[in-house]
């Protein structure tokens, strides 16, 4: 906790876009995220062709990103569609981007760790970042501030929103480190 609310996209044998919300996620390594990846059509879509985008769900896209981790492309071949989300080709993997989430991590699998029937430990290397320009900081960097990201409450099964800026890392704790007299 907290845990991201990330959506994986990726494509079926025949070209249609599918995505999944995977909220059991986290930094592997600089640039690599690891997922609990159960057995999903998703799964099936990366034994093909091992290149997915991971996108930042947002308090504006609630209600697709919920839909995407509820119905599975396996018996609704149409969910992207129904999930009303606006589907572009990613630029560096056969993936699909969707234009609603500010944040886009353009992914190729690197490992699949204690692979069974029931899924798999997925590391996905990063090998672009997409980002809209409107949720640039002034440094030219992605500004978290901007993008109204989420956590999902596994207490609860909510959505919250990330708040502010509380601090500085590696930096306020600095007022404690004062030299011995
Ligand atoms: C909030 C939330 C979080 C989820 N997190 C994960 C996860 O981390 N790993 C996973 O395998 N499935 C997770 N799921 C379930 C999948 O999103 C779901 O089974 C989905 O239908 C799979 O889609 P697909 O078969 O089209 O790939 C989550 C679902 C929700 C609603």
């Amino acid at each position: 906790m907290p845990q991201a609310v990330i959506i994986i996209g990726t494509f079926d044998s025949d070209g249609t876009p599918n995505a999944m919300n995977a909220a059991w996620a986290g930094t592997w390594n600089n640039d690599e995220i690891v997922i609990s990846l159960g057995s999903h059509q998703t799964t099936e879509n990366l034994k093909a062709n091992p290149e997915l985008t991971l996108a930042f769900a947002t308090k504006e896209t609630v209600v697709p990103a919920d839909y995407l981790g509820l119905v599975s492309g396996r018996k609704v071949k149409d969910k992207v569609a129904k999930s009303g989300l606006k589907v572009e080709k990613a630029g560096k993997v056969k993936a699909p981007v969707f234009a609603d989430f500010p944040m886009t991590f353009e992914c190729r699998v690197a490992r699949m760790i204690d692979e069974s029937e029931s899924g798999c430990f997925l590391v996905a290397k990063i090998v672009s970042i997409d980002v809209d320009e409107k949720f640039l900081a002034e440094d030219g960097k992605p500004d978290l501030e901007k993008m109204h990201l989420l956590t999902f409450d596994p207490v609860h099964l909510g959505y919250l929103e990330i708040g502010g800026r509380v601090g500085n890392a590696f930096s306020d704790g600095k007022a404690l480190n004062t030299p011995r007299p």
